[in-house]
């Protein structure tokens, strides 16, 4: 009879090569998706203060960072467009030649490997800085629609492989299926931002896309933090209307939602770790408070292990590289 304790979890912790044999989550280069901040012009690259590392660049600066992402294995990029106009309606927003339409193409021509992933929402196109278009001082929903299903159409005529609305009105993943079946584009994928929070983590990213609202705040669109069950609904609602996989942001203290959502829909999930998240990370690791590259990894692969396929995160190059390919 042998002693107390019979199960030893240590036994299997002793060597790296046994952790290896049994590590239950893996993370790997091509499931991180790298955002990025594309304006009109040349040669300009705009550091984002909140946001080190992080910077608004012309199409020109933007490819040399999708190249670098691509090089060290990072799965997709995101694109967010910064017009050089603003006005009530967003039009700035399915631009033939805007920043986005424009890096698009250039992706698709320099970079075939990787995926590009466009965030469709009217928030850095409208001068009053919110996700559609007022009326009486709010956002009209249903008005907002069209806006959106024309930019997604012209996000998947410059060669976008995936759309990804990100402004929360209700309707818009159906809105904007039918308007990409209507003209071809059948095959061009919903990334849904679903279950998308009013958040403050998104503070550094509303300077890195200058798209703080000028008056109020996006908690009459976006959901309440308290919330589970009503992502939930959201994301069944989304699936209903035909969406091909599904967001939850911000990704760190939603981890429960990740869980979810996953294991509720089987869809393929994706997380968006923040521009907030990526700062604190940032800040602590300044000050030698934390271990970079650790804590890096260590938040992703958490995302991971919380149900997400991939996970959308400004570390996706640092974290490939530490990662190796
Ligand atoms: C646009 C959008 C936001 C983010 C992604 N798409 C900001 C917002 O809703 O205010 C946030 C991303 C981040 O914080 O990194 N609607």
């Amino acid at each position: 009879m042998s002693s107390f304790p019979q199960y030893r979890p240590r036994r299997l912790r002793r060597t790296a090569a046994l952790r290896n044999l049994v590590r239950e989550t893996t993370l790997a280069p091509a499931q991180l998706v790298l955002p990025l901040f594309v304006r009109e012009g040349k040669k300009l690259r705009k550091p984002v203060g909140s946001m080190p590392g992080v910077a608004q660049t012309s199409v020109d600066e933007m490819l040399r960072d999708a190249e670098a992402a691509a090089k060290a294995g990072v799965g997709g990029v995101i694109l967010f467009g910064l017009p050089e106009s603003k006005d009530a309606t967003g039009t700035g927003a399915w631009a033939e030649k805007g920043a986005v339409q424009q890096a698009v193409r250039a992706l698709k021509k320099e970079l075939p490997g990787i995926v590009v992933i466009t965030d469709v929402c009217m928030c850095e196109y409208t001068d009053h800085g919110h996700c559609g278009v007022l009326r009486d001082g709010e956002v009209d929903n249903d008005a907002t629609l069209e806006l959106l299903a024309r930019s997604a159409l012209s996000h998947a005529r410059a060669g976008a492989d995936i759309v990804a609305p990100s402004d929360m009105m209700d309707g818009r993943v159906q809105a904007i299926r039918s308007a990409l079946d209507e003209n071809g584009f059948s095959s061009t994928a919903i990334l849904s931002y679903a279950a998308k929070y009013a958040s403050a983590f998104y503070g550094p990213f509303r300077e890195a896309a200058e798209s703080t609202p000028r008056s109020g705040d996006r908690r009459g669109y976006q959901m309440d933090p308290g919330n589970a069950d009503e992502a939930l609904r959201e994301v069944f609602a989304d699936i209903e209307e035909g969406v091909d996989a599904i967001m939850v942001k911000p990704a760190g203290p939603y981890l429960d939602i990740v869980s979810r959502v996953k294991a509720e829909t089987g869809y393929p999930v994706a997380a968006y770790q923040v521009s907030g998240e990526y700062a604190m990370i940032c800040a602590a690791a300044e000050r030698g408070w934390i271990d970079r590259e650790r804590v890096v990894l260590e938040s992703l692969l958490g995302i991971r292990r919380a149900g997400a396929d991939f996970i959308l995160t400004y570390f996706a190059t640092e974290a490939a590289a530490l990662l190796g390919n």
